[in-house]
């Protein structure tokens, strides 16, 4: 594993690896990584020669200073847990300076409008713009085959999916499930900055997932499509009920297009619980959350619809509280 900090000698390095006919991987990362970012990498490594991991804390989607600041750099921890891996820890840790990145004041920036302009967008302006452009440019530095995403951050995901399609781009995106603790709360950088009493207030975002999941398969059994009002209403009474919780957002959204759904395609009518024509899945719907414990913002999604997702957020909370 070589630690790389220059655009001109990464690409070096990895035209090299073109040349001896290597495919070429890339998980972008913003340092402090945990077991998430590291399913990723083994993940990475699976589908390609040589994976490419970028460790770049990128000032321009981070919409508060306060929030940049307390990111934590912990690049050479992250690199011994790299190195853990053994068989599948990445060729290069690409960590380059801001200046590297950044020579100038950027005036050239990636905005792909309409899905950045809802759920975190909302709240978070310019946080997307920061995050499409910075993905642009590790795709032209690195050229990958293949970029692994986690779905925990899964508006991001189609953001990137967006301009990639817009774009032209060359590389194929894999998005990876979501790595849980033993009580279901996602593995986020973020995770480390709650007190005790913050971390179990968090517990609560898995659960309300689980509700609604719940919800979705009640509808099932009784014979209609998943009713987003519904799932909905399951999600938020399980979050409203901890005080310790600020709910910014729970909403049941298209996974393509961020966009409440569209009661047509699900099948049925505008008002009520729908029934998808004979034959027909309904649309999958996204259950996507954010809520905030003693100034930390953390989000979650699950997919209602996607049997894998649906099963693998069940198995994670459940294996924690049974009963509940
Ligand atoms: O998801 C992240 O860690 C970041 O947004 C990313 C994709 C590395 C871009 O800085």
């Amino acid at each position: 594993m070589r630690r790389v900090t220059t655009i001109a000698d990464l690409r070096g390095a990895l035209d090299d690896e073109r040349r001896r006919g290597r495919t070429i991987a890339l998980a972008p990362t913003l340092g402090a990584l945990h077991e998430g970012h590291l399913a990723n990498v083994r993940i990475a490594a699976g589908h390609a020669d040589v994976v490419v991991v970028s460790v770049f804390v990128n000032p321009t989607q981070f919409d508060r200073a306060d929030d940049l600041a307390a990111y934590p750099r912990t690049l050479e921890a992250d690199e011994a847990a790299l190195r853990s891996l053994g068989a599948d820890a990445p060729a290069y840790v690409f960590a380059p300076s801001e200046a590297e990145m950044y020579p100038s004041s950027p005036r050239t920036t990636v905005h792909v409008a309409g899905v950045t302009e809802v759920l975190e967008g909302a709240s978070r302006p310019g946080h997307f713009d920061g995050v499409a452009t910075v993905v642009t440019k590790l795709f032209n530095i690195v050229g990958p085959d293949v970029a692994v995403f986690g779905r925990k951050d899964f508006q991001q995901n189609v953001v990137i999916g967006r301009f990639v399609a817009d774009l032209d781009l060359p590389v194929r995106l894999v998005l990876t499930p979501t790595v849980r603790e033993p009580d279901g709360l996602a593995l986020s950088s973020r995770n480390r900055r709650l007190d005790a009493d913050g971390r179990a207030a968090a517990a609560a975002i898995p659960k309300a997932l689980r509700a609604a999941v719940r919800a979705a398969r009640e509808d099932r059994t009784a014979g209609r499509a998943p009713d987003p009002t519904h799932v909905r209403a399951a999600a938020l009474a399980t979050l409203s009920a901890v005080p310790a919780l600020t709910v910014g957002y729970v909403e049941v959204v298209d996974p393509d297009t961020l966009a409440p759904p569209d009661p047509a395609a699900r099948g049925g009518e505008a008002a009520g619980p729908t029934t998808p024509p004979a034959g027909r899945e309904p649309r999958p719907l996204l259950v996507t959350v954010a809520a905030s414990v003693d100034g930390v913002r953390l989000i979650d999604n699950v997919e209602i619809g996607d049997t894998d997702d649906e099963d693998r957020l069940l198995a994670a909370t459940e294996a924690a509280t049974p009963h509940q």
